[in-house]
Parts: C-alpha cells; structure tokens; sequence
C-alpha cells in the first residue's frame, strides 16, 4: 500500500520533504503495523523539522516522535487487529521512524494500547508534551508536593509542556502561577486554571541564591535564569520539576536551598519511560483529563503545514498543542 509520511535524508546535506512510500520500505524490525491517525508537533519535532537541531541518529528518517492509530497487523499476542495505540518518548522519529506518516511499522515496546476513557485525538493532543507534563506532576507528588494555599509555578506556561502542566495542577487541586513572556495569553492560561501570571521578564532577572520562599514547587520548562531564579524562590520542603530548556541548559546556582530548605530539583525525561511507568502515566492522563480544557488548549493541522509549524514552534509563536492529522 502507498502512503505520505514527510521524511529526512542526508545525501545532499539536511533535507525534510512530504515522499510517498510504500508498506514494503517501512522498517523490518517492528512487530506492529499502525495505521496512523494522528501526530502532534512538539519543541523537538521543530528540530528536527527544520534541521536545526541534531534529533535524527540515522537516515532516511521518518520524522514526528509522537503517533496515535489503529493496529493493522501485529506478530505479537500483546496487540491484535483493532487495537488503538499510542507511541512517543521511546526514540520515534530520532532513532526509529515515527508518527509523520500515514502508515508506521513499530516495535511493541515502542507503542502502549490507550487507556480506556481516551480517543486517539486526546492522545495526541497530549502528545509527548502532555506526557512530559504528567511525568513532572506525578514527581512532584512523589516528593510531597501537595495543593494547599501556596502557589506552585509553571515555566513557559502557554507552550505545550506548560500548557497542559497548568490544566493539569489546577485540576488536582493546586493554586497555580503561570510564567509567560506573552501577556496578550493572560485569558487563555487563567481559563486552563491559572490562579496568577508572572510576567517571563521578572524570573528572568539575575537574582540572588536564597530569595524569599514563594513557591510550594514548579514545573520548569525553560532552564537558565529563570531556573535559578524559581529554585531560589522555592518554600521550604518544596521541590522543582525540571523538563525542558527553551530558554537554555546552563543552570548557575547554589546548593542552599537544599540544604537550608530542603527543596529539591528533579529531573524530568520523558525519553526511555519504563512500559509500567509509560502505562501509569497514560492511566492517570485518561483519569485527570479535563476535555473541554484540552480541547481548547489544542489545534488540529495538517500534515502538509508541519514545516512552516516546525518554524513557528522554534520562534515561540505556537501556543498549546497542536495536533498533525497524518491524512491530510
Ligand atoms: N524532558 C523531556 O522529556 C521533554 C519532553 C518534552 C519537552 N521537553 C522540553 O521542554 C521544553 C518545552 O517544550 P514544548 O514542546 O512545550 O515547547 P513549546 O510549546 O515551544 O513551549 C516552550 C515555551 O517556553 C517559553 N519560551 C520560549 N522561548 C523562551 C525563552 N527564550 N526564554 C524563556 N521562555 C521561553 C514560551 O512560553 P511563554 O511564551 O508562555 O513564556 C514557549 O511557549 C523544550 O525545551 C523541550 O525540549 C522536554
């Protein structure tokens, strides 16, 4: 069967182009074939997209980390025709071909079936991001990070990771802050449960390594400065979730608030997920999902708009989710 899928080469220098393939070039070593429904766009996808990042380990790639469809084939008792699945943070699109195309052959362990409660669309509008989201949440649940009248922050609050992680805090219960750089998104970041807005440039501020305790605790996309700057703000016994670096990877700061407030920084990776954790995670995302809330934080756009998405994604003027239908 022919199919699209947008794929990258590297004979003459980086190169991402919409090709038809056919089932007969999809990868060998996967036990499942997918018939993709949806992708979504994410930070890396913008990457890898645009080429400006080093996301692909081999070539030709076929790009996209994330993919939600229905299983057509499978030489695994765990999946069986029918079955609809999800893949993302197992190396789609980096290390083996992913969810920009129409059709995909996987390998089981790269895929989980949706929980019940969840459509093939609400799991791609959470996609990776949402994902990653929970991911912080459920860490900062594990070191006591409880709702109550202080505030937990959230970094880069109307990108994808943000986004959600704001839905997805103010649903259990929490106050929450959103940091953002765009003031014009006040509306739509206290309509997923904001309960205030930091503006970006006041975190971003070189502050000093102990400043007055703010935050119960946070979900950190964006690193650098304003890392430093929360985790320095953060009350005692409080700890930061830190996922991302949109804003950079350098992380200048001291060892005191640990060990004067007992706060702690966790890392946060989505990639390489454990199947049992992979599974968790999706279970809670089915239990905590607050449809209207998802839905209006999420886009749907077609496939053949992925490269001028890459490029807005990596210049900040996305916001939420948005979701790839393959087939169009
Ligand atoms: N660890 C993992 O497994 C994992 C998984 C997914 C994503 N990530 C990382 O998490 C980050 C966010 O990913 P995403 O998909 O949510 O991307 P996104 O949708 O582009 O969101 C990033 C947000 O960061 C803020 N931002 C952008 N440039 C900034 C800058 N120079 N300084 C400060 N803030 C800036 C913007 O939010 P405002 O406009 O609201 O300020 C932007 O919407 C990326 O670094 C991504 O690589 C990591």
């Amino acid at each position: 069967m022919a199919f699209h899928a947008v794929v990258a080469r590297d004979t003459d220098g980086y190169k991402t182009a919409i090709e038809k393939l056919t089932d007969d070039e999809l990868p060998k070593d996967g036990e499942v074939l997918v018939d993709v429904k949806y992708s979504s766009l994410n930070y890396k996808d913008g990457l890898a997209v645009t080429g400006r990042g080093k996301i692909v380990r081999r070539f030709p790639m076929v790009l996209g980390i994330d993919l939600a469809g229905t299983v057509v084939e499978s030489s695994t008792s765990e999946f069986t025709k029918g079955d609809e699945v999800a893949g993302i943070a197992q190396g789609l699109g980096e290390l083996d071909w992913g969810g920009y195309s129409q059709r995909q052959r996987v390998k089981a362990d790269a895929i989980v079936p949706l929980p019940n409660g969840l459509t093939l669309l609400q799991s791609m509008q959470y996609g990776t991001a949402g994902f990653t989201a929970m991911l912080c949440v459920m860490a900062l649940e594990q070191a006591g990070v409880v709702p109550g009248e202080r505030e937990v922050i959230v970094t880069g609050a109307s990108g994808g990771v943000g986004s959600i992680a704001v839905m997805l805090l103010a649903k259990r219960g929490h106050r929450v802050a959103a940091s953002t750089g765009r003031a014009e998104l006040e509306p739509y970041l206290r309509e997923l449960g904001a309960t205030s807005i930091v503006p970006r440039e006041e975190l971003a501020k070189k502050g000093g390594p102990l400043q007055s305790e703010r935050w119960a605790g946070g979900v950190d996309t964006v690193g650098g400065a304003i890392l430093a700057n929360l985790y320095a703000q953060t009350a005692y016994e409080g700890a930061i979730a830190c996922c991302g670096m949109a804003s950079g990877h350098e992380l200048a700061t001291t060892v005191w608030p640990m060990i004067l407030r007992n706060v702690s920084l966790l890392g946060v990776s989505s990639l390489r997920t454990s199947k049992p954790k992979r599974i968790e995670t999706w279970a809670r995302l089915a239990s905590d999902i607050h449809p209207t809330n998802l839905a209006s934080l999420s886009r749907i756009e077609p496939m053949s708009r992925v490269f001028e998405l890459a490029e807005q994604i990596l210049a900040g003027q996305v916001h939420g989710r948005v979701v790839i239908d393959v087939n169009r």
